[in-house]
């Protein structure tokens, strides 16, 4: 979503509504690597589209597996039967452990049976995550390995173009104490070659993580292959295994994306209005681990109640109930108990935690850093940390380490009781499992208008307003009010109702209140680049020289200006607003914190707009687009009811002299003066 270096969140003060959550990580990820291994055809419902998720999407395909694209929004994934249909490839797997590690063992099988070589790599910390238990199960078989940087974790070569025959007689041992994606990894490839016996895993060490080898054991009967197991210690793939598709198959929402609104729930105060949070797409039925959330969240003080696919939560006890927990069974959603911890009524454990070290980022050293600076007293050790809410909260500036779960739990912090609001470095970083996590946030959670930030950008005609102000709600993640559009509009509705604004004289009542009436009446609708009147596109047509006079005249109506006033209103919006117009500072929005007057001479003006209307194709003279611009000023600041002038307390920004990024960077060091984060 944002190409954005930070988010500011504003001090959150309540929350109600519903929420669909993306497809689960860990099911997608599976899922579409098990349709590529089967033979026929699956169609994949409610794929989570992300960055781990395009990264199997990309290695899959260039393993020539097809994927189709349904009208209905499905997947098609055409199944490779088994076979490979490459047997050469360098893949990029990201930081997609969910990716890397199956495919390890999968390629690793097949390259030996099929004389294939397959190299494997990722980003660099994908190269500091151990996979050398899953290395050395699979050497154990046979296959050939190499870790090509350091013995142990990725880069990785498998395969050596040629046959082997592998030893598949004896159980293959693999530990289950550091990441149970290893055991995962081996559970999903080992039936590719287990058509002539049966294949035993033993599982050394205690094995973590469980609830996701029930995720894997359940997507492979799904795709035609029963596991036995004896406790959890020992797997058994039965002979005669072979991977047919069942066809079509739904992906329920991600239970550890649930986990965030679920705290979302527990913090807030319930929304007036609302019936507290909602979570659609995943429910008591759910076949993730991490569901268990709900149980720990209940112990904190959390109202829930749920059904087969959907949740419901409100706000119980408060402050919340501090905990001591084991939490190897839901070691992700674990980690939004942490800022949980920070409204507690005490101290907070979390146990047995060990695998969070080796994630993303060392999740341990990490949410105890960041709980740190919000003025929490944190300990951690090599597999717990504990949690005392601050005494005093202080803004901090969140840095996110590149893992989209630390992003998303410290958005919660913006629940402060001191109302402070809350700096997320990189927050693109969700995209990992979450791609519109924030927007999925801020359609759930309220404030009072006062504290949502307005930047105001007014100026004169051709004075680089609009550039500017796009830019910079582009840069902080905020949404873009475009006013002068609203004129153009109402002018571009006057001249369609048959009004020439041109000829009449729009003072006299009637006419007056018929184009109130119609600016009131417009539906419109704005989508990224484009814009809408009454379901009409008319972004070409707003954008025209007779448009921009049209609206100049039709916006000295006060009627209209008036029922122009709560459509405007309605654009502060959370996380934040850049407004561009006319009035913007003086009028609409007097309490914006950062109110920039725009201003370039005339003649430069001119001349950007001659280059613009000659970039489009469209000729135009210089002389008279002086003239125009001129007239256009005289009546904007001239007329009676809210012309342009600078407000009282704007900052005067005239860029006869700067590019577009040099005013940009004036404004964003404005910005950054006024918040509480300027001495980060
Ligand atoms: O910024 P623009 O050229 O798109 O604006 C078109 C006209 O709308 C401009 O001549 C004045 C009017 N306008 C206004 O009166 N108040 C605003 N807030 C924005 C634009």
């Amino acid at each position: 979503m944002f190409s954005i270096h930070h988010l500011d969140i504003a001090p959150l003060a309540s929350a109600g509504g519903t929420v669909r959550l993306p497809g689960s990580k860990s099911i997608s990820n599976r899922v579409l690597l098990l349709a590529a291994l089967s033979v026929g055809h699956t169609d994949i419902v409610d794929l989570l589209d992300s960055d781990d998720t395009q990264v199997m999407l990309a290695a899959l395909a260039q393993l020539g597996c097809r994927l189709e694209p349904q009208p209905d929004g499905a997947l098609r994934v055409h199944g490779l039967g088994g076979q490979l249909a490459v047997r050469e490839a360098a893949l990029f797997l990201g930081n997609a452990g969910t990716a890397m590690r199956p495919l390890t063992a999968a390629l690793a099988l097949l390259a030996s049976v099929h004389s294939g070589t397959f190299a494997l790599s990722g980003i660099a910390r994908m190269h500091e995550r151990p996979i050398g238990d899953l290395v050395d199960a699979l050497r154990q078989l046979g296959c050939p390995i190499e870790c090509l940087g350091t013995e142990g974790y990725p880069p990785l070569k498998l395969g050596d173009g040629l046959a082997h025959n592998l030893r598949l007689d004896q159980p293959i041992r693999v530990r289950g104490d550091v990441s149970s994606q290893f055991l995962t990894a081996l559970l999903l490839a080992l039936p590719l070659v287990a058509q002539q016996q049966a294949i035993v895993i033993d599982v050394v060490g205690e094995l973590i993580s469980r609830p996701y080898i029930e995720i894997t054991l359940n997507l492979l009967e799904k795709f035609g292959v029963r596991v036995q197991r004896e406790g959890w210690q020992r797997f058994t793939i039965p002979a005669g295994s072979r991977y047919a598709s069942p066809g079509r198959l739904h992906v329920e929402g991600d239970a550890s994306s649930a986990s965030y609104f679920i705290a979302l729930g527990a913090i807030a105060p319930v929304a007036s209005g609302s019936d507290g949070i909602t979570i659609e797409g995943v429910g008591l039925a759910s076949i993730q681990g991490d569901i268990r959330f709900v149980e720990a969240a209940r112990l904190m003080g959390a109202h829930i109640s749920g059904e087969a696919n959907a949740l419901h939560i409100r706000r119980g006890a408060w402050p919340l109930k501090a905990i001591e927990l084991d939490c190897n069974h839901i070691p992700d959603a674990a980690m939004t108990l942490t800022v949980m911890a920070l409204y507690a009524d005490g101290p907070s454990t979390l146990r047995n935690i060990a695998s969070w070290r080796v994630k993303e980022t060392d999740r341990i050293a990490a949410m105890a850093t960041e709980c740190r600076k919000l003025g929490a007293a944190v300990e951690a050790g090599a597999d717990f940390i504990r949690i005392t809410p601050p005494k005093a909260w202080q803004a901090a500036s969140i840095h996110t380490y590149d893992d989209h779960r630390v992003a998303m739990c410290f958005s919660l912090a913006a629940f402060n009781p001191a109302r402070l609001p809350v700096r997320i470095e990189d927050p693109k970083c969700v995209g990992k499992t979450f791609p519109d996590y924030f927007e999925t946030l801020f359609s759930v959670c309220h404030t009072d208008t006062a504290n949502i930030p307005v930047i105001c950008v007014d100026g004169p005609t051709a004075s680089g307003k609009g550039t500017l102000s796009v830019e910079l709600a582009t840069r902080l993640g905020y949404h873009l009010l475009d006013s002068g559009a609203l004129y153009r509009l109402v002018g571009l509705a006057a001249e369609r109702a048959g009004i020439a604004t041109a000829q009449a004289d729009l003072r006299e009542p009637a006419l007056a209140q018929r184009l109130g009436n119609l600016a009131a009446g417009m539906q419109v609708r704005f989508t990224g680049q484009q814009i809408f009147l009454d379901g009409a596109d008319v972004t070409e047509a707003v954008r025209t020289e007779a448009a921009g006079m049209a609206a100049s005249r039709v916006s000295a109506v006060p009627e209209v200006r008036g029922a122009l006033l709560g459509l405007q209103h309605g654009f502060r919006k959370l996380p934040g607003l850049v407004a561009d117009g006319r009035d913007m500072g003086t009028v609409i929005f007097p309490d914006a914190p950062l109110k920039v007057y725009l201003t370039a001479t005339a003649a430069q003006r001119a001349e950007r707009r001659h280059m613009q209307l000659i970039a489009k194709g469209i000729a135009a003279n210089i002389d008279n687009l002086l003239v125009d611009l001129e007239m256009r000023d005289l009546r904007d600041t001239s007329r009676a009811h809210a012309p342009l002038k600078p407000a009282a307390d704007a900052l005067l920004l005239d860029n006869s002299e700067l590019n577009v990024e040099q005013s940009v960077q004036q404004v964003l060091s404005w910005w950054q003066g006024k918040t509480v984060f300027s001495s980060n």
